[in-house]
């Protein structure tokens, strides 16, 4: 496992780290003593930071987090996120008093005195021309609940804001093969402001592992059946956003890219850690087979300069005019 800097927090954390969110809830059936094996195996693997939110199984994976804490010793970074619980997103619900509740809720779901990160789950663009809900950020840090705190965008046009708050240490945003607009210029800009990225939604929600099929049955509490139009939530989380049908198509001319002895899921992590930008990944995983491979990433050789070329080329004749428009 190789590590990258965090923004300016002074953490080195791993290149391939771990996506809290499916053995919370929302992606089908999980059971813990899988889900706390997989954690387990990431800490084996070298992984030292974990996303997780407050919403996740409605606390369920921050628990897991305060479990793991209790069997392990080695130093890890936990990054949670607060403003999901809100029944709507408006600013003015990212106020002190409900922020504030928020995160202690998650300190105890966490068993910790202090969040290592917090980030802003998904807050509205409003939120960004209200500097006081990085104030109440600020004061936070400053009352020993918070280390330092981040947001989590749907829209590169979000990111571009968040990081004009000098608080601001991370963005995490999707970027994968799927969706590389973050590349074209939030990236240079992060770099400039030394603002660390978190690489979501790596693998298209597993689209891009090249095991979904059409045939593939999802569960019906998960959110890959339910939310393919965003009937829930936001769609771009589901499938990074991409037509199911599209989606497959490409992945079809994906598998001809993948290096010896690697996978398919290697391949679209290892695309991503081409950007220097990004800190890390966080791709999801449910057993610690999937936590195996996806660590493995982390020591493939870099892709060709010949293959990121296909990928692009894949990428603007298939995907592009899918995602550009909306995120
Ligand atoms: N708004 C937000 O802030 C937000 C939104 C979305 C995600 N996130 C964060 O980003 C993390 C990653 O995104 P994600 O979990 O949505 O999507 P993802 O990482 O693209 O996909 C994760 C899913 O892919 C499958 N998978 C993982 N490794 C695999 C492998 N090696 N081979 C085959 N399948 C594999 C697993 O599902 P199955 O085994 O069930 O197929 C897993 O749950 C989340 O866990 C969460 O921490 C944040």
């Amino acid at each position: 496992m190789k590590y990258r800097g965090l923004g300016r927090t002074g953490w080195k954390v791993s290149e391939i780290s771990f996506g809290a969110w499916a053995i919370g809830g929302a992606w089908g059936d999980v059971d813990d003593t899988e889900s706390i094996a997989a954690l387990h195996a990431a800490l084996d693997g070298g992984v030292n930071f974990f996303d997780t939110a407050d919403v996740y199984g409605d606390g369920r994976s921050e628990r897991l987090m305060a479990r793991l804490r209790k069997e392990r010793k080695e130093k890890f970074y936990v990054a949670t996120k607060a403003g999901r619980r809100l029944p709507q997103q408006t600013v003015e619900g990212y106020s002190r008093k409900n922020l504030t509740s928020f995160i202690e809720r998650s300190l105890k779901n966490l068993d910790t005195d202090a969040i290592d990160l917090l980030q802003l789950h998904c807050p509205p663009m409003e939120a960004y021309y209200h500097p006081e809900v990085f104030g109440i950020l600020d004061d936070l840090v400053k009352a020993g609940k918070l280390r330092h705190y981040g947001v989590s965008v749907e829209k590169v046009e979000e990111a571009l804001k968040a990081i004009e708050f000098p608080g601001v240490q991370t963005v995490q945003i999707i970027f994968n093969i799927f969706r590389q607009r973050p590349a074209d210029l939030f990236f240079a800009e992060a770099q400039k402001r030394k603002v660390g990225i978190l690489a979501r939604v790596p693998l298209a929600s597993g689209l891009l592992s090249g095991k979904i099929t059409r045939e593939s049955k999802f569960a019906t509490d998960d959110h890959r059946l339910f939310n393919r139009h965003g009937e829930a939530f936001d769609r771009g989380e589901t499938f990074a956003g991409v037509d199911f049908e599209t989606g497959l198509h490409a992945v079809e001319e994906l598998k001809a890219l993948v290096p010896p002895k690697a996978t398919l899921a290697q391949l679209a992590l290892r695309w991503i850690l081409e950007f220097p930008a990004v800190t890390c990944a966080i791709p999801g995983a449910k057993r610690p087979a999937q936590v195996a491979e996806n660590i493995a990433a982390s020591d493939l050789a870099p892709l060709s300069a010949g293959t990121m070329k296909k990928i692009r080329a894949i990428y603007d004749g298939q995907i592009k005019p899918l995602v550009h428009p909306y995120w």
